[in-house]
């Protein structure tokens, strides 16, 4: 069976007023860059816990405040913002941007930019011509249609069945099958917000079910697609035996030096090769072979730890109830009970799923080292050994590259698949030192640069394992691992502003690392403006472009340079755009998920920008190349307090799918603020048993 239209009953949000259990207490805090709730759900609080990275690393300390003869490539004028009705549930008409081109600048996808949509705005925005629908929401049942979303009477059983929450990294992988008439989607289902996917609990009882639901929300999903041709729409097929979840629960294999660690068993599992579950699943790549990777991110936020040790400090954890309260329903979330000391480190991994391999285990990768992963993608060097690049995403926190031992085998079939998914389980672990060409390291508020109009440099990727063999005086291969923050602070990695996705071109190679913000830099105590890093108080974000010494991956050395300084031209006079005018560009702030289109073109999508520059979150393309170059062109917009995930371009067919992560993030069960993706307009009659929440989905865009 088909589905793609609204599956289960639907029912009006209950105005109820009954008392709610407190299930995730909320700090009173804005921010100038996440919402509070993200923060809170996503990251527990991290930007409100001191900086975890207080290690002495002076590689580019005691820099701000040099005033410099800098040339300002900036032109004051800005864009100009189309005027859409605010809280219209209907999707708001996509517009030109003012002083912007008629159609797409550069080769790839044509479109007209859409104007930036304000932040109150609850639509889905495509350019004209465009039409968008999603192919998957929260709470479709994968395996039987009969396992219907129906928010009122939702349980664990029936959630582990269903498409979790929160989607994040997304892939749609194509089969080989005629004209493309099938496909594989893959995504990650990064975290939960209870406050509005659950009736307010009543009983204890209740709310360790709702909490059980959560472990179930949480995870991976793999959904098998059809349609009639390429460039159509696709449809999700319920029941196919390609159909998966995996949740917190779910049975992973260890790989790698770690593997059997003393620092990763448990009483439950003595040998410290199997764990449950995975947690705060973020971004993520596709391997050349076929496989999936996720980053284990905010894991920390789940365990509650004795927060004793240097490790548990830098990791962020501490002997305080977790936002979730797992540990009351489970005791592995409990890391001060005797036997469970080292269950948080059995996660904070890069995994690996093959979804053409249902009933094969999912792995846990710990030669590519243990952090707030984000994501990891791989590319091919040429010597054969692959690469795979990660970032760390918390203020200070590092850049890393992993390098295979063994060699891609890029023949097909079986045997060679089998090979390559073993690519992963031994090699090399470097960690990025930046060191700057030119003697200016800030981009002040006149938004001057450099005399040479940029930020550029050379850089060494400082090994931290070889091969399985820890190369850092003082610590052993499993310290490095497992503790790998540590390892990093030792050798003077340098600290980027929230390392998020990483990702190669796979037309140059070189490689772009999307730094979405840090507003601690420069504060009180903490490190000022750096090459990389060039503003204090960064809040909108930049991207750094590296080129590796003879456009290997493989190589311990690069070059770099600052493609874009990001935020809204019209206000912000230390943005950059790689030299491209900057009243020709969209604004953008806090880029997250970096992506390609196959003529080069790299794509943005952004998590943040309602609390920075005013506007919703979205997907934004840049040409890389000629004089475009820097263009920064806003392609859609998602909905209120959502965030643009997962992007991925099929521009020969016209074709572009997001991942829509937290729409109405701020709502309560009563009080929905968002309803995406079945828009009921405000004001008008709600058809009987309509649910008006949101709910997380996978959209795509096609060209009519
Ligand atoms: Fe889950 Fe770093 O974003
Ligand atoms: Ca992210
Ligand atoms: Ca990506």
């Amino acid at each position: 069976m088909l589905s793609n239209e609204s599956t289960g009953p639907r029912r009006h949000a209950p105005a109820r007023d009954r008392p709610l259990l407190p299930l995730l207490p909320m700090q009173g805090h804005t921010l100038g860059k996440r919402s509070a709730v993200t923060c809170h759900l996503k990251c527990a609080d991290a930007c409100f816990h001191p900086v975890p990275n207080e290690s002495s690393n002076d590689y580019f300390r005691d820099i701000v405040g040099a005033a410099m003869s800098r040339r300002s490539l900036l032109v004051g004028a800005g864009v100009g913002a189309a005027a859409i009705l605010l809280g219209s549930g209907e999707p708001a008409p996509a517009m030109a941007v003012p002083g912007g081109p008629a159609g797409a600048a550069g080769r790839g996808l044509a479109f007209a930019p859409i104007a930036p949509v304000p932040a109150a705005v609850d639509s889905f925005v495509v350019p004209t011509g465009y039409s968008w629908n999603p192919i998957i929401r929260w709470g479709d049942p994968l395996f039987a249609a009969t396992d219907r979303f129906d928010p009122e009477h939702q349980s664990a059983a029936l959630q582990a069945r269903q498409f979790g929450y929160n989607n994040d990294y997304l892939d749609i992988i194509e089969s080989k099958g005629p004209k493309g008439r099938s496909g594989i989607l893959v995504t990650n289902h990064e975290y939960t917000n209870e406050g509005i996917m659950f009736s307010p609990a009543l009983t204890a009882v209740e709310a360790d079910e709702q909490r059980r639901v959560a472990m179930m929300a949480h995870g991976m999903s793999v959904v098998a697609l059809e349609r009639k041709h390429a460039g159509q729409p696709w449809t999700y097929r319920v029941g196919d035996p390609l159909n998966r979840r995996i949740t917190a629960s779910t049975p992973f294999t260890v790989t790698g030096p770690a593997a059997g660690s003393a620092l990763l068993k448990t009483s439950a599992d003595p040998t410290g090769r199997t764990v449950l579950g995975t947690l705060g699943n973020c971004a993520g790549g596709t391997t050349p072979w076929g496989t999936v990777l996720s980053g284990e991110e905010n894991f920390n936020g789940y365990f509650r730890t004795n927060g004793t040790s240097t490790a548990d400090a830098r990791y962020g954890l501490a002997n305080r109830p977790t936002g979730r309260l797992w540990e009351q329903i489970d005791d592995r979330f409990d890391a001060t009970v005797a036997g469970n000391e080292n269950e948080p480190n059995r996660f904070g991994w890069i995994v690996e799923i093959d979804p053409e391999a249902p009933n094969e285990p999912p792995v846990k990768h710990t030669a590519l080292g243990r952090f707030k992963h984000e994501g990891a993608n791989v590319i091919v060097g040429k010597t054969g050994h692959v690469a795979a690049y990660m970032g760390d995403d918390e203020r200070f926190d590092y850049l890393y590259k992993f390098v295979s031992f063994d060699r891609f085998d890029k023949k097909k079939g079986p045997k060679a698949r089998t090979h390559n998914k073993s690519l992963l389980t031994r090699g090399s672990l470097y960690v990025a030192r930046f060191t700057g060409n030119s003697p200016e390291r800030e981009i002040t508020g006149t938004g001057q640069l450099p005399a040479d109009g940029l930020f550029d440099g050379t850089g060494q990727w400082v090994a931290l394992v070889i091969d399985g063999v820890c190369q850092v005086p003082g610590f052993s291969t499993d310290d490095a691992l497992v503790n790998t923050r540590l390892v990093a602070d030792a050798v003077g990695a340098t600290k980027m502003d929230r390392c998020e996705d990483v990702e190669p071109s796979p037309v140059t190679g070189k490689i772009y690392v999307a730094c979405t913000n840090n507003t601690d830099r420069g504060a009180l105590g903490q490190e000022g403006a750096t090459e990389p890093n060039p503003r204090v108080a960064n809040r909108d974000g930049h991207i750094v472009e590296i080129t590796e010494t003879g456009s290997d991956a493989t190589s311990v050395t690069f070059d770099w340079n600052l493609l874009l300084v990001c935020g809204d031209p019209a206000t912000n006079t230390s943005t950059y755009f790689a030299g491209f005018p900057s009243e020709k560009v969209s604004p953008i702030s806090c880029p997250d998920n970096v992506a390609f289109d196959v003529q080069g073109n790299l794509w943005i999508s952004t998590d943040g920008a309602p609390n920075t520059i005013g506007y919703c979150d979205g997907l934004f393309k840049v040409p890389l190349t000629g004089p475009e170059r820097g263009r920064v062109q806003q392609f859609l917009s998602v909905p209120r307090e959502a965030e643009t995930c997962g992007p991925v371009i099929r521009s020969e067919q016209s074709m572009v799918y997001v991942a829509v992560q937290h729409p109405g993030e701020r709502g309560s069960w009563a009080a929905q603020s968002s309803r995406f993706p079945d828009y009921v307009p405000l004001g008008a009659p709600v058809p009987a048993g309509a649910w008006t929440g949101p709910r997380p989905s996978v959209v795509q865009v096609w060209k009519v």
